[in-house]
C-alpha cells in the first residue's frame, strides 16, 4: 500500500512520487493550506494540501487526530525558513494529491505529545500509547536487543529449546502462581518462576549447551524493576567453570553495548567479592558510578563512651561505618533530618553527623551533636581515616551490620542523586565469592542466598555443615548501575551433596523427594559438572533505553498490583469452570 515509512524520506527522494500509510500525528491549517504530520512506526512527514485540489483538500480538512490515512504525493525541499532541524525528515516535505481515509478514530484519550498522563490510562490505552515515539523506539530496540543475543549464542553453539510453562514449583524465592488442572481436580501446576530445573536436566541430556528467552512468573512485591511475569536470557552449560561462563556473557554483553548504543564497556569488567562490596558500599549491587563509599570505623569506637557507637562496635554482627559526603556541610538541618527519617525505614535508630567546617582550626572547626561523647584523638582519626576535607560532612551508622548496611547502603544511592555525584558512565561489575546460606531470623533457619542448587566452593558436606555461615558459593551477579542484570552460579551435580545442602535447609527427605526427585534421581545418572546464568531481559532493556521502569520496556505490563488495566486481567471464574477445577471459593472480602 505504501512505497515508504514516513520517517524514512529525506532529501534523498525529492521530486519522487510517493506513498505514505499512517496516523495523523497533527492537522494545521495556515490560511488556506492544510499541514498534516503523519506518523508510522519510524517517524513522521509532513503533508501539505492546497486548495488548488479541491477534493483532497476537503478529505485533509475533514480529519481528525490519529485517523489512519493513506496518502500519495511528491516529495520536495521545504521553502525556506521552514526547515525542521529536530525532525530526520525536517529537511522536506510531501505536497499531498490523493488521499483516503483508511478508519477513523475517536478522539483518543491519550494525546501523543502529552507527557502527563495518568498511568492508568496510558496502560488502559496500551495500545494507543504504544503508539508514541518513544515506547516505538523502545519495542524496536528491544527487538534488536534479542536478535543480537541471539546471533551471539547462536554463534557460540548454544541451542534454542524450550521448556514447559505448566510445570511444578521452581524455587526462586518467590510465591508461585497456580494454575489448577481440571484432569486432576484438587492438584495445580506452577508457572515457572524460572527453567531452572528443566536447564540442568537438559545439562544431564547432554545438550551442553542450552538457550531460552523465557517468561517467568514470580508473585512478589513489585517495584520499578520487577514484574510479576518478566523475560529471561536463561543460559545453561556444561563442562565450563565460572570464569569460561563469565567470560562468554562479558563478551556479550559488551557485544550488545557496543554494536546497539556504540558504547564501550569497561574491559574486563571490575570484579568485587561479596564482602568488599558490603563492606563498602553495603549492598551485594552497588552502583559503581557513584563515588561514595562506606568505611569502617568500628575499631575506633570499642572503648569510647556514646554506647550508640560502643555498642555495635562490640558486638559481634554489629557494624560502624562512616560515609564522607564531599561538600555535605551544605546540607540544612531540615536536610538532614529528612535523610535521618530516609535511613529510618532500613531500621537505623539515627543518623550521626560531623560537618568539616574547618580543619586547620581543630576540633573547633567541626560542628556536631555527637563531638562531646567521643575523645578528641577518636575524632581526627575518624577525619584521617575518611580522607574529609573542609565543606564535608560525615554521616555514621551504628546498628547490626546487616541495619547499618541497607541504611548507609541506601543513602549513598540517595546522596548520590540528590547530589548528582552519579558519574555519566556505564559501570558493570561482577559480584562473586557469596555466602551459600543466610540466616532467616524470623523462621529460625538457613535460607540460600541464590537458589538451592549453587554449588559450594568446598566439596565437603561436613565442613558446609558445621559452617554454613562462612560456606562460600560457587555464584556470580551481573551488576550494572546498580542493577542486578544476571546472576547465575556453578551447580551441584553431585546427588549426595544436592541431599546434605537440602537437609540444611531444613527440607526433609520426604519433602525433598516430593518436590524435587526428578532432579535428585537425574543427578545419578551421568550429570555433568554444568552452570548458567539467567539475565532480567526487561532490566537489560531498561539500562539501554535509559528509561527508570521495566514498564516502560514491556509491551503490555501489569500494575503494581499486579492486574492488566487492559484486559481486566485478573478476572473471576464462572461457575461451571469452578466445578470442573472442583474448586469452592471461600467468601472473599472486596
Ligand atoms: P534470579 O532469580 O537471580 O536467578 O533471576 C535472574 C534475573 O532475572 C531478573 N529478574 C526479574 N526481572 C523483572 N521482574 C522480576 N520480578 C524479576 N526477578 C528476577 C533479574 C535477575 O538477575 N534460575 C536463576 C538463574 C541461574 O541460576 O541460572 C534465576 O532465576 O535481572
Ligand atoms: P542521641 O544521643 O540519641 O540524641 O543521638 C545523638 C546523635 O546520634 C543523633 O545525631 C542521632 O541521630 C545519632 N544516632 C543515634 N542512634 C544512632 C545510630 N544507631 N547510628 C547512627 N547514628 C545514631
Amino acid at each position: 500500500m505504501r512505497t515508504h515509512y514516513c520517517g524514512e524520506l529525506n532529501s534523498g527522494h525529492i521530486d519522487q512520487e510517493i506513498e505514505l500509510c499512517g496516523w495523523v500525528h497533527r492537522r494545521r491549517d495556515h490560511g488556506g493550506v492544510i499541514f498534516l504530520d503523519l506518523r508510522d512506526r519510524e517517524g513522521l512527514s509532513q503533508i501539505v494540501f492546497n486548495p488548488d485540489h479541491p477534493e483532497p483538500f476537503a478529505i485533509a480538512d475533514s480529519v481528525r487526530n490519529e485517523f489512519v490515512i493513506k496518502i500519495a504525493g511528491k516529495v520536495r525541499v521545504r521553502p525556506e525558513g521552514s526547515v525542521n532541524p529536530d525532525l530526520p525528515t525536517g529537511e522536506i516535505e510531501v505536497v499531498g494529491h490523493k488521499i483516503e481515509i483508511l478508519n477513523k478514530s475517536k478522539t483518543p484519550p491519550i494525546q501523543m505529545d502529552d507527557e502527563d498522563v495518568h498511568e492508568d490510562i496510558k496502560l488502559r490505552y496500551r495500545y494507543i500509547d504504544l503508539r508514541r515515539p518513544l515506547m516505538q523506539k523502545n519495542l524496536q530496540l528491544r527487538s534488536k536487543i534479542v536478535k543480537e543475543m541471539r546471533a551471539f549464542l547462536d554463534n557460540k553453539g548454544f541451542l534454542d529449546i524450550e521448556t514447559p510453562m505448566l510445570t511444578k514449583a521452581t524455587p526462586e524465592g518467590a510465591r508461585d502462581y497456580l494454575v489448577p488442572s481440571r484432569t486432576q481436580p484438587g492438584n495445580f501446576f506452577a508457572l515457572p518462576q524460572s527453567p531452572q530445573l528443566f536447564k540442568q536436566l537438559l545439562m544431564v541430556s547432554g545438550m551442553d549447551r542450552y538457550y531460552q528467552i523465557v517468561r517467568c512468573f514470580r508473585d512478589e512485591d513489585l517495584r520499578a524493576d520487577r514484574q510479576p511475569e518478566f523475560t529471561q536470557l536463561d543460559i545453561e552449560t556444561s563442562f565450563l567453570n565460572e570464569d569460561d561462563i563469565t567470560n562468554i556473557m562479558e563478551e556479550m554483553i559488551s557485544l550488545l553495548f557496543k554494536n546497539i548504543l556504540n558504547i564501550e564497556l569497561p574491559s574486563p569488567f571490575p570484579c568485587l567479592s561479596y564482602k568488599n562490596a558490603m563492606d563498602r558500599f553495603g549492598s551485594d549491587r552497588p552502583d559503581l558510578r557513584n563515588p561514595l563509599e562506606l568505611i569502617d570505623v568500628g575499631d575506633l569506637m570499642k572503648e569510647v563512651d556514646f554506647k550508640v557507637f560502643s555498642g555495635p562496635a562490640n558486638m559481634e554482627d554489629g557494624r560502624v561505618a562512616a560515609l564522607n559526603v564531599p561538600s555535605g556541610s551544605s546540607l540544612t538541618r531540615k536536610e538532614i533530618d529528612d535523610y535521618t527519617a530516609f535511613v529510618s525505614q532500613y531500621g537505623a535508630k539515627g543518623l550521626a553527623y560531623i560537618k568539616v567546617n574547618d580543619i586547620e582550626s581543630g576540633l573547633e572547626g567541626l560542628q556536631s551533636p555527637i563531638l562531646k561523647f567521643l575523645p578528641d584523638e577518636v575524632v581526627s582519626k575518624i577525619i584521617e581515616r575518611t580522607k574529609s576535607a573542609n565543606g564535608d560532612l560525615i554521616f555514621f551508622g551504628a546498628d547490626k551490620t546487616k541495619i547499618v548496611n541497607d541504611s548507609l547502603g541506601s543513602l549513598r544511592n540517595k546522596l548520590g542523586h540528590d547530589l548528582k555525584l552519579i558519574k555519566n558512565e556505564w559501570a558493570p561489575v561482577w559480584v562473586k565469592d557469596f555466602p551459600m546460606f543466610e540466616y532467616n531470623e524470623d523462621e529460625k533457619r538457613w535460607e540460600s542466598l541464590h537458589h538451592p542448587f549453587t554449588s559450594p566452593e568446598v566439596e565437603d558436606i561436613e565442613s558446609i555443615k558445621k559452617d554454613p555461615k562462612n560456606t562460600i558459593s560457587r555464584a556470580y551477579d551481573l551488576v550494572m548501575n546498580g542493577f542486578e542484570l544476571g546472576g547465575g552460579s556453578i551447580r551441584i551435580h553431585n546427588a549426595k551433596m544436592q541431599k546434605a545442602v537440602l537437609e540444611l535447609l531444613g527440607i526433609s527427605s520426604d519433602e525433598a523427594n516430593e518436590k524435587f526427585g526428578f532432579l535428585l534421581d537425574a543427578l545419578e545418572y551421568g550429570c555433568p559438572p554444568h552452570g548458567g546464568i539467567a539475565f532480567g531481559l526487561d532490566r537489560i532493556v531498561m539500562l539501554m533505553a535509559e528509561c527508570d521502569s521495566i514498564r516502560d520496556v514491556i509491551a503490555f505490563p501489569k500494575t503494581q498490583t499486579a492486574s492488566c488495566l487492559l484486559t481486566s486481567a485478573p478476572a473471576s471464574a464462572n461457575d461451571r469452570q469452578l466445578k470442573e477445577l472442583g474448586i469452592k471459593l471461600s467468601k472473599i472480602k472486596k
